[in-house]
């Protein structure tokens, strides 16, 4: 995806850098409205620069873990988290690791811990007072494989374990797939959207005790959101396989996890549904 956006970025570079009218062909493009007033070039912002401190270990250095600080001036850089984190790549430490791939909220690679809140770096905005100093450290209570990149290992294998993905005893009705009225399709609002970024678990003290054995408000999520699919027939297994002292009940409703989600869902309530099921037999 990125080697796409750079060749379509450097074909409309090239294309544009080709035109012997710019303006009229910007115009052509669609792309008037920046550069036509006079034609002149807009007044060079003025440079703020903001100090950065992050998070740095190498598995390969003897060197213990420590914060690097970088200056970046926040006016040549793009508004988010992520922006200014390349623009140091780019531009002071290639040495840098960090995982990122949509840049827009979808593949949920970019999860760090930011003035002490966890998020997506690309879509949080750069806190633009700058005699603050903003601090960016990987996900809290995670491995560090190197700097900002955590060890997932367990996080999918706890993933893995709730078998995330539709299991049924009967064939598909049309031959073709298995149907669901609009109303059983709308339970699911609020759990499908879940993009496994582990920003939830990752801010639960629940989980930062017991991630060897609590499952995580994550992945209970996703548990729940399997439970109550009309379309599932492992029902009764799936709420065997989380009810337990550990992988259910370490949960104490603390709710960080809401608090942190990037996608607006709420892991702690989708908890207490499994707990209600669990303990009435009712969804509701
Ligand atoms: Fe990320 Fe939200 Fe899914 Fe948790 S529930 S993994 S915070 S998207
Ligand atoms: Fe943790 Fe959320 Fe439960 S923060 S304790 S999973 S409500
Ligand atoms: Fe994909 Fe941030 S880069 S969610």
């Amino acid at each position: 995806m990125l080697a796409l956006t750079q060749s379509v970025g450097t074909a409309l570079r090239a294309s544009l850098g080709g035109l012997a009218t710019p303006l009229g062909s910007l115009a052509a493009l669609g792309l008037r409205g920046a550069a036509t007033e006079a034609g002149a070039t807009p007044p060079a912002k003025p440079v703020v620069e903001k100090e950065f401190l992050v998070y740095r270990w190498n598995p390969d250095s003897a060197e213990p873990p420590k914060y690097d600080s970088y200056k970046v001036d926040i006016n040549a850089c793009g508004p988010m988290m992520l922006d200014v984190l390349l623009k140091i790549k780019d531009e002071q430490d290639q040495t840098l690791s960090l995982r990122r791939s949509c840049r827009e909220g979808i593949c949920g690679s970019c999860a760090m811990n930011m003035d002490g809140t966890n998020g997506l770096a690309c879509l949080t905005k750069v806190d633009r007072d700058a005699s603050k100093v903003t601090r960016i450290a990987p996900l809290p209570h995670m491995f560090v494989v190197k700097d900002l990149v955590v060890d997932m290992a367990n996080f999918y294998a706890q993933y893995k374990h709730i078998q995330p993905y539709l299991q049924t005893t009967k064939p598909k009705p049309d031959g073709k797939e298995f149907l669901q009225t609009k109303e059983d399709r709308a339970k699911l609002d609020g759990l499908y959207e879940c993009i496994l970024c582990a920003c939830c678990s990752t801010s639960c003290p629940s989980y930062w005790w017991n991630a060897d054995k609590y499952l995580g408000p994550a992945v209970l999520l996703a548990a729940y959101r399997w439970i109550i699919d009309s379309r599932d027939d492992f029902t009764a297994e799936r709420i065997r396989q989380v009810n337990d002292q550990y992988k259910l009940y370490r949960c104490h409703t603390i709710m960080n996890c809401a608090t942190v989600c990037p996608k607006g869902l709420n892991p702690g309530k989708a908890i207490a549904k499994i707990k209600q099921i669990v303990e009435t037999g009712k969804e509701h």
